[in-house]
């Protein structure tokens, strides 16, 4: 039975990126009819606003997204939108995965390297509870909101991941030593979830620590589990490890609808040149349809991917190589019609 998912191209890089993933999946064949609509700074060049209402009435509807990544304007200017869909819609888990593909040449390349950061995604200091105070903008505050329940919601996240895709340990990333209420509260919460969880080992590391130990030895973590702001940072620094930000997609895993999208932006020193590389939003492509039911083909589009690296012969230029966007998508395509 076809699907509808709703569809957002995004701003710079995004709509050349979502155009060779939506190659990608017609010559898959998947059941899936797109919903196009519009969000970011485009959309508010256009049509007033960066988040139109029949955006929202979209994802509502078809409870699935695929997203090119949007702009948000830096200090004044709108709030983020990617932000405000994720709160709109209670996606309250950040799933990142980052593991080391074939062909690709990184410090790590032979180490095994294959975690996944679920990010607590709708509080922290992300809650958008900020304030400037005059005159002139003296001083600003912004709150950071932790309640037990997202604490708990996040972390059973984060073990039920665990449990059903063979994972053996999940490791807690907090500030709990200087943020002694909220951090606090968020690691006081995980260690009372992990003893419902025998099976799976449990850690707790201070975030500065976990820095130095991902840049060392990143092999030897397997979910983490941390907030907004923490999983923000070091999903990046997860990307940088596996061979950049054009490799790690993520999905939004929400009560009310799903998001999946590339944790990179919208890398406005390469738009409109062709040279973006589109795996990112690819494997987020495959994370949705493993979350619409579509297995196989996820398996399929991954392996494309993977074997499409592999050969390096088409790959872009963040990876060393020198294909265009255009030139790696024709070769998974060709890949994936065999
Ligand atoms: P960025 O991720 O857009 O770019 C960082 C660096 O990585 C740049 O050198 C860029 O060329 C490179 N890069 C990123 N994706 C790539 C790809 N697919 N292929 C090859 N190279 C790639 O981060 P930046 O510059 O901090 O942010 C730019 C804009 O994107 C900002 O407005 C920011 O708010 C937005 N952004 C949006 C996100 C989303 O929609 N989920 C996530 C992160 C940032």
């Amino acid at each position: 039975m076809t699907q509808k998912v709703s569809l957002i191209r995004g701003d710079g890089i995004g709509p050349e990126i979502v155009e060779a993933t939506v190659r990608a999946l017609e010559a898959l064949e998947v059941e899936i009819e797109w919903e196009e609509v519009r969000a970011g700074t485009g959309a508010f060049q256009e049509l007033g606003t960066p988040l139109p209402e029949e955006t929202l009435a979209s994802i509502a509807r078809n409870k699935v997204v695929l997203k090119g990544p949007l702009e948000t304007p830096v200090g004044t200017g709108f709030r983020s939108i990617n932000v405000a869909i994720r709160k709109h819609f209670d996606m309250y888990a950040n799933v990142r995965p980052s593991k080391i593909l074939p062909g690709v040449k990184t410090r790590f390349s032979d180490s095994g390297l294959d975690l996944v950061i679920v990010r607590e995604n709708t509080e922290g200091a992300y809650a958008g509870i900020e304030h400037a105070i005059p005159p002139n903008r003296a001083a600003a505050e912004t709150i950071i909101l932790c309640t037990r329940w997202a604490c708990e919601r996040i972390v059973r996240y984060a073990f039920e991941y665990a449990k059903t895709t063979g994972r053996q340990k999940v490791t807690l990333v907090h500030k709990a030593n200087i943020l002694k209420e909220t951090h606090g509260l968020f690691l006081e919460v995980g260690r009372s979830i992990s003893r419902e969880y025998e099976e799976i080992e449990f850690e707790d590391l201070i975030v500065d620590n976990m820095a130095m130990q991902m840049v060392i030895r990143p092999e030897r973590f397997d979910v983490i589990v941390t907030t907004n702001l923490f999983g923000d940072i070091l999903s990046d620094l997860a990307a940088g490890l596996i061979g950049g930000l054009g490799l790690t997609p993520g999905a939004n895993i929400g009560s009310e609808a799903s998001m999946f999208e590339a944790v990179h932006g919208t890398a406005p020193d390469i738009a409109g040149k062709g040279l973006a590389n589109p795996t990112a939003l690819m494997r987020a492509a495959g994370m949705m349809l493993d979350h619409m039911g579509m297995t196989e083909k996820a398996r399929q589009l991954n392996g494309a991917i993977d074997e499409v690296l592999r050969q390096g012969e088409a790959v872009t230029g963040d990876l060393g190589g020198k294909a265009t966007t255009e030139e790696y998508t024709a070769a998974l395509v060709e890949v994936i019609k065999g």
